[in-house]
């Protein structure tokens, strides 16, 4: 017999189906719940809700646990490159050889923007904010390539939709900075490999090729690794919740650019860094910032620390940690701000109020170092960020069509006034 919960309402009962997962996690499904009972249930910001049933990303934030459609994150972070990951994520197995040539090919196929739409980049000031020239872009690409606003979840138009947002969001983010720092645009090169294209993108002068050392590629193609996906997060909801509409895969995953842009999500790899080098500047003890971040009529909270589903070690802030360290060494570099960093990691450790609110670093902690690292100035960050993001958003919203799920329509207790006459302006 299938599990069921009870629910009690007054001298009411309410039979509500349960529902387990593959992992064990179990929900009591309430759609009905409202119909039956006139009730529905609140829950701001989400933290207790299940919006979607999904095979695609798996999380325990309890033991630190992230899979991408089974894989553990450390195994995929050592082993895989981000195109077998992007791949994985989207298409659900890993490739085989013949795969993958296919899909890289697609890749190089639609890496580079049609003419008029560099013409756009021009368009935007110097100082504009590349995370708005992003969004803004991907939602121009569409109009290049009226095709893909057909509504696909599957086939050779998904096939090719994807495959052409993977490819130019990377064209794009580099053409971003090219644009803001006055530089000739570097057109991709199919003969390099996903990350080093990237780099070529955004480094190379027309005096000087840049190419990619080993160690830089192998750190950057982490980096998009680590991000590819993190299941129900505020962008991917957002990109589910414009895709349930049925709009299209462009505006959706142009939507979640601008979800993860704030500082509580993806911003936040931009914001530690600048709170790092705030700390390095001002010369204050770190107890100044830890006893700011606990007070809450300061509005500072510290960046990089926290996270709604993981109340233990972020595992992808573990291996960045390793790695930065790696990295650095190879590189020959020393960062300050790594110092800095792992002090306040060691003192929030040992610090109640954010043990007892299970507070550690989370995936922004280190990455800004690592960027720092290869190079990528920090106006940028959160748009690296975006890119590693495309393949678990545009997962999600396949996913979202393939299960046909209904409009996202949430419902809300209204607080305000009841009904009142209206009185014209005169006599107000
Ligand atoms: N510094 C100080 N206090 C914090 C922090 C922090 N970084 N994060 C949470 N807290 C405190 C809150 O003030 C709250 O305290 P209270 O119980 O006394 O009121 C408690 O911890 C719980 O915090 P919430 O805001 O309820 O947790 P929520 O799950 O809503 O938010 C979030 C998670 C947004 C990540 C939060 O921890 C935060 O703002 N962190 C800093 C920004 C950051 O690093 N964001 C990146 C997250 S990872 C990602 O999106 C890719």
């Amino acid at each position: 017999m299938s599990e069921k919960a009870t629910l009690q309402i007054g001298d009411k009962h309410y039979d509500l189906d349960v529902f387990t997962g593959t992992e064990n996690e179990k929900c009591i499904d309430i759609q009905e719940l409202r119909s039956k009972s006139g009730y529905i249930t609140m829950d701001p910001g989400y933290g207790n809700t299940g919006s979607c049933y999904s095979s695609i990303t798996y999380v325990d934030g309890t033991n630190g646990i992230l899979r991408y459609r089974g894989y553990p994150i450390e195994q995929v972070a050592e082993q895989a490159t981000f195109v077998e990951i992007a791949y994985l994520i989207l298409y659900g197995e890993l490739p085989q050889e013949s795969e993958r040539k296919v899909f890289s090919a697609a890749l190089n196929e639609h890496a580079a923007l049609h003419t008029n739409l560099e013409h756009h980049f021009s368009g935007f000031p110097k100082d504009a904010p590349p995370m708005a020239i992003l969004s803004a872009m991907l939602n121009l690409v569409a109009c290049f390539h009226p095709e893909v606003l057909e509504v696909h979840s599957e086939g050779p138009e998904f096939d090719k939709t994807a495959a052409l947002l993977l490819s130019k969001v990377r064209t794009i983010s580099a053409f971003a900075y090219r644009m803001a720092t006055g530089k000739p645009f570097n057109h991709p090169n199919p003969h390099l490999s996903y990350c080093s294209n990237f780099l070529h993108m955004m480094f190379s002068e027309p005096y000087k090729e840049y190419i990619a050392s080993p160690v830089v590629e192998r750190a950057m193609n982490l980096f998009f690794v680590l991000h590819a996906d993190h299941e129900q997060n505020c962008s991917t909801s957002t990109v589910r919740v414009v895709g349930s509409s049925r709009a299209n895969l462009f505006s959706s995953v142009a939507a979640g650019v601008c979800a993860l842009w704030g500082p509580l999500h993806g911003g936040a790899n931009a914001g530690v860094i600048k709170m790092l080098e705030d700390i390095k500047a001002s010369g204050r003890p770190l107890t100044y910032y830890i006893e700011k971040a606990k007070d809450k009529n300061s509005g500072f909270r510290l960046m990089g620390f926290g996270h709604r589903v993981y109340k233990n070690f972020d595992p992808r802030s573990i291996i960045l940690k390793k790695q930065v360290h790696e990295v650095l060494h190879e590189l020959n570099l020393d960062d300050s701000l790594l110092e800095i960093a792992l002090e306040l990691e060691a003192a929030i450790l040992n610090d109640d109020y954010f043990l007892s609110r299970h507070l550690y670093p989370n995936v922004d902690f280190y990455s800004g170092i690592l960027l720092r690292a290869i190079g990528i100035p920090l106006n940028m960050y959160t748009v690296m960020f975006a890119i590693g993001r495309m393949p678990g958003w545009i997962s999600n919203w396949k996913e979202l069509l393939q299960h046909d799920q209904r409009i996202s329509r949430p419902r809300q207790i209204y607080t305000g006034y009841t009904e009142r006459p209206f009185v014209p302006i005169e006599q107000r």
